[in-house]
């Protein structure tokens, strides 16, 4: 226990973390171990991990065989730059294997090591895309409010929601927001996948296409409140995009390794995109790596471009082989496990559980896409006025009955009511998914008391 107070003294006073802000780390949580979908703290209390980390831990804690294929690769070979003349196998052999998993029209990988990055990075792809085919104008970037694309300068201006950009403006020119395919809270009587598909064309117009790169867009949107857009959004976007000349960047940072029961997730609506930004459970976070899968179109360019037009992007890091072995293991074991197809089957069991909850009247909306799924709260079911605050409340509850589960709190963009998130690893059993839907259950009641 003193061990414990002197680590949290020396964090206090030493350690700047992610959303810094010295209140909420009083007293902070000490996570010192896990196994399957469970971590447990110093003074020996078990939780489910309801978020799977940050969304990442896909094939579920204490998986030994990564950090076996860690420790191997490691005494191999540590390091190796992969700038252009080297190469290692794991990041050969991982690309490779991506390759075959994503989309049919996908052609080679560039490896990042998270998710902000794999996002910049496809940013540069499409503008280096478009500079290569004489169109040097096509530099901008739409994306969707209530967006999360990391905090980076650019993924930050391409995030969506205001909170992230208030202590930081101004935003990087040449990125444009428009309205989300949010089905709940769409205004008016239209279709909400056509409407928030034109909202993007609008967008395309009013810009000029000749000015605009891409469109990036979350498959689901994570941590805008695990926003689900009707089957008709995808479908359209992409005709949007071809019919301007636009790419489609599509950010499965989240969504990608099986969260939603696919591996990549435009496949539930038979969509490809030009770009596909990867990182989180490509590892299932045993190790930092990310990336970007690009279509057969893209990689030709890059395949030909001149000298005095290569691609100068990198990064250190790019095809770490320790991180690309880790990647690669773990990508067999989702598929040996078949994980994909498990995220599917106990989506639907957490999202019928959670459907449940509807009978308690600050519930406004429940949703969700395989192992990932939101309930929205509101003080009133007519009027969908959002509730905001309780949420946080609720997590503290769910807390103390032994969950760990995060909000999209309503304080940070009063649009949207606190939204609980859930999304456990895709291993987790029937057991612990009905469990989940209980304590939610009972914390948003003691919440709201
Ligand atoms: C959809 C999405 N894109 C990008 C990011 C940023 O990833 P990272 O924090 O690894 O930079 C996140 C992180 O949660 C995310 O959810």
């Amino acid at each position: 226990m003193e061990a414990v107070q002197t680590l949290i003294k020396a964090d206090q006073e030493h350690l700047i973390h992610p959303l810094h802000f010295a209140k909420d780390n009083e007293r902070p949580l000490v996570v010192v171990g896990s196994q399957g979908e469970k971590i447990h703290d110093a003074e020996g209390k078990e939780y489910i991990d309801g978020l799977s980390g940050l969304w990442n831990i896909n094939a579920g804690h204490g998986r030994t065989e990564l950090a076996d294929v860690a420790a191997e690769q490691m005494k191999q070979l540590a390091f190796a730059s992969a700038y252009s003349g080297a190469t290692n196998p794991p990041a050969v052999r991982l690309a490779d294997k991506l390759v075959k998993l994503a989309y049919p029209n996908t052609s080679a990988v560039y490896f990042t090591t998270a998710g902000a990055e794999s996002n910049e990075s496809a940013f540069k792809i499409a503008r280096f895309f478009w500079k290569l085919r004489g169109k040097p104008n096509k530099v901008k970037v739409i994306s969707r409010i209530h967006a999360y694309h990391g905090v980076t300068m650019a993924a930050m201006s391409a995030t969506g929601m205001a909170s992230y950009h208030k202590m930081f403006a101004p935003l990087m020119p040449n990125f444009i927001q428009v309205a989300a395919p949010y089905p709940y809270r769409w205004p008016g009587n239209g279709e909400p996948g056509a409407g928030a598909a034109e909202a993007v064309e609008q967008a395309i117009l009013k810009e000029g296409a000749d000015t605009v790169a891409a469109v990036i867009a979350e498959p689901v949107m994570g941590a805008g409140g695990v926003i689900v857009p009707p089957a008709t959004y995808f479908p359209a976007l992409r005709q949007i995009c071809d019919r301007h000349n636009v790419l489609l960047i599509t950010d499965e940072v989240i969504t990608g390794f099986g969260r939603t029961g696919k591996w990549f997730a435009l496949g539930h609506w038979g969509v490809e995109p030009d770009l596909t930004s990867f990182a989180k459970g490509v590892t299932s976070a045993y190790l930092p790596l990310g990336g970007v899968l690009v279509s057969k179109r893209v990689h030709a360019a890059l395949q030909e471009a001149p000298a005095d037009q290569r691609f100068m992007h990198a990064a250190t890091y790019s095809g770490h082989p320790v991180c690309c072995a880790v990647g690669l293991r773990n990508v067999e074991i989702i598929e040996r496990e078949g994980l994909v197809e498990r995220a599917a089957m106990m989506g639907r069991r957490l999202l019928v559980g959670l459907e449940s909850l509807r009978d308690l009247p600050m519930v406004g909306d429940v949703r969700g896409l395989g192992l990932m799924c939101a309930i929205e709260l509101v003080e009133d079911r007519a009027t969908k006025k959002p509730m905001i605050g309780p949420g946080g409340k609720a997590v503290r509850e769910a807390m103390q009955r032994g969950l760990l589960m995060r909000i999209r709190a309503g304080a940070a963009d009063p649009a949207i009511g606190d939204s609980i998130c859930l999304a456990p690893p895709l291993m987790t059993p029937a057991e612990s998914i009905d469990r989940i839907v209980s304590i939610v259950r009972e914390s948003i009641i003691a919440a709201t008391r």
